[in-house]
């Protein structure tokens, strides 16, 4: 029998738009619009339908948060700098009682001591640090498995 087809909204934070030229020594030289086609392009073979959302705003993202539960069965976040200090969006991703991954490009435990505090991933399903743009394909197969089992 076929697996339903599992919908997943990849939200992305503050300053994640500028993905590409934003100090490539760190985040890498792909925009977010390429890393997205090829999560789009991977969509299939993982078995998943993807929607993608950036937002510069916290009340944007916990809006998006908010609405996810109506169309989604479960989210890849990157909060950006939001992670480190954001606990109204960690209430968000307890609130809304679908599971979260959440990923960030580089390694924070690497990087300025205020990175290495994350306030949102003790409520979050999994989190992804350090892969790169391959973290939000593992965040999405780590949420599928999770979702399947
Ligand atoms: C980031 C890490 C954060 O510390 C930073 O503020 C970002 C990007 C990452 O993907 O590595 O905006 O979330």
């Amino acid at each position: 029998m076929q697996q339903a087809r599992l919908r997943i909204l990849v939200v992305n934070g503050p300053n994640l738009n500028l993905l590409g030229s934003r100090e490539p020594a760190v985040y890498g030289g792909e925009p977010l619009d390429a890393i997205e086609a090829g999560l789009r392009a991977a969509a299939p073979k993982l078995g998943c339908e993807l929607e993608f959302y950036q937002a510069n705003g916290e009340g944007q993202i916990i809006d998006a948060l908010h609405r996810a539960p109506r169309a989604f069965d479960g989210v890849v976040l990157n909060p950006g700098a939001l992670g480190h200090y954001s606990y109204a969006l960690r209430d968000a991703v307890s609130a809304i009682r679908l599971p979260v991954f959440e990923v960030h490009l580089s390694n924070v435990f690497a990087r300025e001591p205020f990175r290495r505090e994350l306030v949102v991933a003790p409520v979050a399903a999994g989190v992804i640090v350090g892969a790169g743009p391959m973290g939000y394909e593992l965040a999405i197969r780590g949420l599928l498995s999770r979702l399947r089992s």
